[in-house]
């Protein structure tokens, strides 16, 4: 007899994946040859840096490198990342105590819910939100209590609002700036007003980091940790993933307050043994020798928002332009918005074959809109926006080869980082 999935205590509170519908026809489309420009997962395209690949290379060779790591990381990639925020923040951070290495940062927020959030505790979020960001909670069995956040200030507003009415108060504020899928900015005074809550009330933050680098026309995502005193109730979560498209090599840190470090270090050290050590060892080298690396990867998403927001303009349908994180956050035409994000993705693979993710992935508030995320190289960008163009005209979608379209028919050169 076989066992029935929705009898596991845990599993029944985790919906199946929204994403998981238009994925799966996403593969059936390209299993039928069809060439699909897949605009969906933020899952960056780009070459980690040769420097790193080679020094992963060279400390794999070394049998030392093979045996179990240490879970809380290597103590010179700790000493690493402190000194890059010492350099880019200004920020002092004890390496022993305020800095663990994670396995990606979705390690680092599902089992730092786990060891800080116990049964019923209240964990304040925006809505719509990246699904770990409600789903560790879930996990976790917090309260999750997601807060509107159609922009910054009315997420700020509706949390003092709640802390003057919650009878319980939150006991974690989870937030993540430059914000998935929103796109949201925010500058350092707003962090600092969250940490200020958080202080007055005796509440934990954490701040996801994810697109830490990823701040477009001069614009400098700014770490919570800069705001004084934020070591007392915060931490923060930076991932190599983005900013070095180190995405598969799975890893992040987690650092800041050292209550809640020494809680997730204790949990991880039931958990896991580390991230393999070679990873460890040439993401040092990431850290120490690729900030120009970083630098040309955030210019390469900007030039890609300035394609897609400026090729959408032209298809007649109006976006916003992001500051910073890799994504567009996109409000679905009117024509098309009653029939939900989820159908309209679908519609858009089907007619025009371009992947978006559906906002209703993020939670409720995501509904009305979908996500693009800035993976496709310029021509095959230029591809998806000759298709949504026809198909929001009720025109035939060109094929790919077709560049009959003089809005989208230029070939620059793709801009390339260090191979
Ligand atoms: C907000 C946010 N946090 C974390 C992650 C995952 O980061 P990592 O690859 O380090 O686990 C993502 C990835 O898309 C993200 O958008």
């Amino acid at each position: 007899m076989s066992l029935p999935t929705d009898e596991f205590y845990r599993i029944s509170k985790l919906p199946p994946y929204v994403f998981a519908v238009v994925n799966e026809m996403k593969a059936k489309l390209r299993a039928d040859q069809q060439d699909v420009v897949d605009l969906g997962m933020g899952n960056p395209d780009g070459a980690t840096p040769r420097p790193i690949v080679n020094k992963l290379i060279e400390a794999v060779r070394n049998p030392k490198n093979h045996r179990y790591s240490v879970s809380k990381g290597i103590a010179r990639l700790r000493e690493e990342i402190v000194n890059r925020y010492r350099r880019k923040y200004d920020v002092d951070l004890d390496p022993a105590t305020e800095a663990i290495v994670t396995i990606g940062a979705k390690d680092a927020l599902a089992h730092l819910l786990f060891a800080v959030v116990g049964p019923g505790d209240a964990v304040v979020s925006p809505n719509p939100a990246y699904p770990i960001h409600q789903y560790g909670v879930v996990m976790a069995e917090g309260q999750a209590c997601m807060l509107p956040m159609p922009d910054a200030n009315t997420f700020l507003n509706g949390l003092e609002d709640l802390y003057r009415r919650a009878t319980r108060k939150p006991r974690l504020i989870l937030i993540s700036f430059p914000h998935n899928p929103t796109t949201t900015c925010v500058d350092l005074p707003f962090l600092a007003e969250i940490v200020r809550l958080a202080q007055h009330h005796g509440s934990m933050i954490v701040h996801d980091f994810a697109y830490a680098d990823l701040g477009f026309d001069g614009y400098k995502p700014p770490s919570i940790l800069q705001v004084p005193g934020a070591k007392d109730v915060a931490v923060e979560i930076f991932s190599m993933s983005k900013s070095y498209n180190m995405a598969g090599w799975r890893v992040g840190f987690c650092l800041g307050n050292p209550k809640m470090i020494a809680a997730l270090a204790r949990i991880k050290s039931y958990l896991d043994y580390g991230v393999f050590q070679p990873i460890q060892i040439a993401s040092i080298i990431a850290l120490r020798e690729c900030e120009d690396d970083t630098e040309k990867i955030n210019m390469l998403y900007q030039k890609r928002r300035d394609l897609l927001v400026g090729g959408l303009h032209k298809a007649g349908w109006a976006v916003e332009k992001p500051r910073g994180s890799m994504f567009v956050w996109a409000p679905i035409p009117e024509r098309y918005r009653a029939q939900g994000s989820l159908e309209f993705s679908k519609l858009l693979l089907e007619k025009a074959l371009v992947a978006v993710s559906p906002g209703i992935g993020f939670g409720p508030l995501g509904e009305g809109f979908v996500r693009f995320a800035l993976i496709e190289n310029d021509q095959r960008t230029r591809q998806a926006l000759r298709s949504i163009k026809a198909f929001l005209n009720d025109k035939q979608v060109p094929s790919a080869a077709a560049e009959a379209d003089p809005d989208f028919s230029s070939t620059e050169p793709v801009v390339q980082t260090r191979p």
